[in-house]
Parts: structure tokens; sequence; C-alpha cells
């Protein structure tokens, strides 16, 4: 459908080596120069103003792709409107043992438990700093180390160390994978924790002339009563958007029983429902203009619409790379600019929250 011959013989080839490998080998070859451009992706109609940003379409590339910063300007180029680097922690680590990172291919699934595996601060560091100038949209997503004494102080040396770099934050609390992580995401340590980025972001922002956007990714897994008090203490700490979400600990409904054991966040099509559920009661929640980034389990131009339409301002893929390759972001790109025009929309404002109610409503038990 999207893709290519050249493009299903990679892919095949990738598929024969365990998931990790194929995933360096992707990365070595976007940094040396080997990857599809697709020239078609800047269409009119998709360009929006968020976040204070000019996002030239609203699909970017998700967080934990390109952990390290090698490759921003290739995932650029492969046509996303935006790419964000990390999880970054302070000090450089190893993450879990291998292997870590498992394929579901009978549910079109991924299960990874990495745990925070990074090159730390100052290599990413010296990656945005030597790529300064060149423009486009990238994030950096920011973690707290493993053994951190202070996880807070973490996020906030991130915040400080790439302020004049990152086009934008993204405060990750939840993976799975780092234990008790996730409990920052609960009211009293997510109000003590919001307190310090924001504070450190408006420091920052004096030394580097303009306010980097803070936006707070969270779990599927959240409670309801959970749910809300989260978007409570964005909108009093006034954080700067959402992404909605990270992996899920559920197996619900998996078919590939045995793999579905592996301990790990998972993602993917079988992450869509729940995510996109969340997705729709976080904007109920954070009322119509927030931005929030929809992220879980987008794997075909119907998906990325149904985003769009449950609440999402921007999108974000990753898993769906693996079985569907590259050619996915043009063959999504193209549906979007083809629904607005046969909607008589100027913008993706015209379908953002259209089904939101119902995808709010939908059950998750
Ligand atoms: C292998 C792998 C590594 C990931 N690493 C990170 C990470 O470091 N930080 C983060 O915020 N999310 C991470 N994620 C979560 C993704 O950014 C995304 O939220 C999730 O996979 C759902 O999107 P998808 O279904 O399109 O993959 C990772 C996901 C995968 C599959």
């Amino acid at each position: 459908m999207f893709q290519s011959l050249a493009n299903r013989l990679t892919l095949r080839a990738l598929h024969c080596v365990d998931a990790e490998t194929a995933h360096g080998v992707t990365i070595r070859a976007l940094a040396s120069g080997v990857y599809p451009r697709f020239s078609n992706t800047s269409l009119p109609s998709l360009r929006q103003e968020v976040l204070g940003l000019s996002f030239p379409n609203p699909l970017g590339m998700a967080a934990g792709f390109d952990k390290n910063g090698e490759v921003p300007d290739a995932i650029l180029g492969m046509g996303f409107g935006f790419a964000e680097a990390g999880t970054v922690t302070p000090r450089p680590q190893e993450g879990n043992p291998r292997p870590r990172l498992f394929r579901l291919p009978a549910d079109q699934g991924v299960i990874n438990r990495f745990g925070f595996n990074n090159e730390g601060h100052a290599a990413l560091l010296a990656r945005l700093e030597a790529r300064k100038g060149r423009g486009g949209i990238v994030g950096v997503n920011v973690g707290a180390n493993k053994d951190a004494a202070d996880r807070v102080a973490d996020y906030v040396a991130g915040i400080r160390t790439f302020a004049h770099l990152a086009s934008y934050f993204t405060v990750n609390i939840s993976s799975p994978n780092t234990p008790g992580l996730r409990d920052l995401q609960a009211k009293a340590a997510l109000d003590e924790l919001l307190s310090a980025v924001m504070a450190e972001r408006d420091a920052q922002s004096l030394q580097v002339g303009r306010k980097v956007p803070v936006l707070l990714k969270i779990a599927p897994d959240v409670s309801a009563e959970g749910l809300e008090d989260i978007a409570e203490a964005v909108l009093t700490h006034k954080v700067d958007g959402l992404i909605v979400s990270n992996t899920t600990l559920s197996r619900a409904g998996l078919r590939d029983t045995q793999t579905a054991q592996e301990a790990g966040g998972l993602s993917g099509r079988p992450l869509f429902r729940r995510a996109t559920v969340i997705l729709a009661r976080a904007r109920k929640l954070v009322g119509p203009d927030l931005p929030i980034v929809g992220v879980g389990g987008i794997d075909s131009p119907e998906t990325a619409l149904v985003k769009i339409t449950a609440g999402a301002t921007l999108l974000q893929i990753y898993s769906s790379l693996v079985y569907k390759g590259p050619g996915l972001v043009p063959a999504i790109l193209k549906h979007l600019d083809g629904e607005l025009k046969r909607g008589g929309f100027s913008s993706l404002a015209g379908l953002r929250s259209a089904n939101v109610d119902a995808w709010a409503g939908e059950n998750l038990d």
C-alpha cells in the first residue's frame, strides 16, 4: 500500500535480525544519509502555528526512536513535521539487559523495556550544538536517571541544559521501565515537579529570549481521577501542552500470548484504542485550545485522522514504522489534506475534536 518494492525488501531484511539490532542499523543508515526523502509533505493546508512554533505538518516522530539526537535532520528529511530527541537523562545509562525490545507481528505491536538507555546530556548537547541554525522543529524529551537521588533535579537540569537548543521540551513521567517514574504523575509529586520545571523554564527564558514550550507526556494507564488531577495540574502550572500517550502496561486482547508475557510497555496497534480514549478524555478536561499531541497506535492514514477528530492538535508515530516503513508518512499527510479539502476546511482545526465525546465515552475496562 504505502510501500515501494525497495521499502518492502528493506523491511523484510530488517525483520530477519533481532529488533534492537534492526533499530541500530536503521539509525546508522539515516545518519549516513541513506533514507527516503519525501518532498511532497509541505501541504499548505497542514501548516499550523502551535506552541509559538510553525509546524510544516502535524506528524512528528515520537520519542525513543532517536534517543541520542543522532538523526533529527534525517527524520525531518523523511517528511516529518517535527522530531523529538530523547528521552535523555543527565548521566549516560545502559538501560536494562538485552533482549529488551520485542515485535508482536500478529498484533502489529511492540513491547520495550529499554529503561532509558541513552548517552546522557553532554552527548545530546554536542549533537544539537552541531546542528544549530539548521532549522526544523526538534524537541528534547527529558527524564531522570534510574538512580537519581533527586528526580525533580534531573528534569530541571534537562531544561537548563537544552533551553537554548530545544524547540520544545517533553517532560516524560510515563515510561513504565524506570521503577517509580510513573509515581510522578500523582497529584502532590506532579505539583512539585511542575513547579520546579516551569520555574526553570521561566528563568531560562530570560537567557534565551523566548519561553520554550513544555509538554507533559502521560501514560494511558491513568485512572479517571488520576487524569483529572493531571489536567488540573497542567492548567494550574500553565504547562503548554500534553502528549497522550506513552506505552501501556495492559496486554488486553493480544494474539501473541507468548511475547505478551514480556515485561515492558506495549505500543503500536494494540495501544490505539486506549491511547485515543485517554486523549479524548484529556481534551475534554483541558478545554478545546490546549495543544495535545496524539500518539499511540497510529498505523494508517485513517487512524491518524481519528486521532485528530478525538482531539489531537499534533500527532506522533513510532511503532507502525517497524511494520509499514517510512512511506506511511506521506500517505498520512496526503490523506489528511484530502479530508480537509473534502470537508471544505482550511486547516486541521476544522476537524479537531469532531468525535471527542464518542471517544471519551468509550469504556476501557
Ligand atoms: C522502542 C521504543 C522506545 C521508546 N522510548 C521512549 C522514550 O525514551 N521516551 C518516551 O517518552 N517514549 C518512548 N517510547 C514511547 C513512544 O514515544 C510512543 O509514546 C509510544 O510508542 C506510542 O506510539 P506508537 O504506538 O506510535 O509507537 C518508546 C517506544 C518504543 C516502541
